[in-house]
């Protein structure tokens, strides 16, 4: 047993108090992958000995924040600490991207969240990241390792700067396919085309996990469909309170109405309604556009925007890309 035996901890820890006891939610190291896309790594023993793979947390990273869902891409319990990768896609990422550093707190942290991924006895599996879901599939892929299947990794990048933890994947895969669309490493073209090489090598492949943006999870479903190959994605509705309460994170699965944050995010990829999550998906983008250009006009009368941007830069030169 790699894990104490519980399903799922269900672990309420959230501090707006920092002058109580040990500090919580320090980030205690941060490292740049690119210019969007950033990792922190947060103290909290207690969190760290709960996370399981497939869970999330949900952020808050100031006092008046929204709350964002978060993958937990790694987590050490001997540490106490849990890892966390993000992409700066609106206003909160952007705003953590630059206020989030080495000493600061986040101001709450809830979870983990969502029944963690079911790492069966299977004999061989096939973990496909893409872009920023090389994250989130890594401690997955380790938990299969450790259970002691046969482990194909997949992961997928524009091109071969943005790579970034293929240390950590060679350590657990026992075949690792790189793919980039532009060819600048690794195999040329989409995850899928990594999908279709294992399959040709390995006939005998009992599961896949994808997970990415949902067109890439939906063209992994479709690879994988006619071979039926047991397909398992991580879904990323938008989500709320994270409790099943709201509904905001309302997904179709076998004509059924699940919810993302309870019932998953784990699910049946055969089974997803892709596009009905991708709609949803677009249903607030004309608010997230405004509140973001509020966010970046008030940042650009207190000049903050630019010091952020450019260390986060100065990170990646100095890390050779
Ligand atoms: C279970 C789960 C795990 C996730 N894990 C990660 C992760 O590990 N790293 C990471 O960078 N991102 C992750 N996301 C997505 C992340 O939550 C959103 O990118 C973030 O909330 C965007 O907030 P924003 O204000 O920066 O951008 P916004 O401009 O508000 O939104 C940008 C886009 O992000 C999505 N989004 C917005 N609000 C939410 C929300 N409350 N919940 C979910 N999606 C939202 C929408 O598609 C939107 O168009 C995860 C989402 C879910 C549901
Ligand atoms: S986030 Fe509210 S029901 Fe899932």
């Amino acid at each position: 047993m790699l894990y104490p035996p519980a399903a799922q901890v269900c672990l309420c820890a959230i501090t707006t108090d920092a002058s109580e006891g040990e500090p919580m939610f320090e980030i205690v190291a941060r490292q740049d992958f690119s210019d969007v896309t950033y990792l922190l790594e947060v103290s909290h023993p207690t969190l760290a000995k709960a996370a399981r793979p497939g869970q999330f947390v949900i952020v808050i990273s100031h006092d008046r924040g929204e709350r964002i869902p978060l993958t937990i891409a790694d987590f050490d319990r001997e540490k106490g600490t849990v890892t966390l990768v993000v992409q700066a896609v609106g206003k909160t990422t952007r705003q953590m991207q630059q206020d989030c550093k080495v000493g600061t707190k986040l101001f709450a942290v809830v979870g983990p969240m969502g029944i963690p991924t079911h790492i069966g006895d299977v004999k061989k599996v096939v973990c496909v990241g893409g872009g920023l879901g090389v994250a989130p599939v890594f401690p997955q892929l380790r938990a299969f390792k450790q259970k002691g299947a046969y482990v194909i990794g997949v992961v997928g990048f524009r091109t071969k700067d943005l790579i970034f933890w293929e240390d950590k994947f060679r350590n657990y895969c026992d075949e690792l396919i790189i793919c980039t669309d532009d060819g600048s490493t690794g195999m040329k073209g989409l995850v899928t085309e990594g999908v279709k090489l294992a399959m040709e090598k390995h006939s005998d492949i009992d599961e896949l996990i994808a997970i990415g943006p949902p067109i890439m999870m939906k063209a992994c479903a479709e690879t994988t469909r006619p071979h039926r190959i047991k397909t398992i994605v991580s879904l990323n509705p938008i989500m709320v309170d994270g409790t099943g309460m709201c509904g905001g994170c309302r997904v179709r699965v076998d004509g059924k109405m699940k919810f993302g944050c309870v019932d998953g995010p784990d699910f049946d990829g055969h089974k997803v309604d892709f596009d009905d999550l991708m709609s949803r998906l677009r249903r607030f983008v004309g608010e997230e556009k405004l509140a973001l250009e509020k966010w970046q006009e008030e940042c650009r009368l207190t000049s903050k925007i630019e010091p952020a941007l450019s260390a986060a830069t100065a990170s990646k030169r100095a890390a050779g890309a």
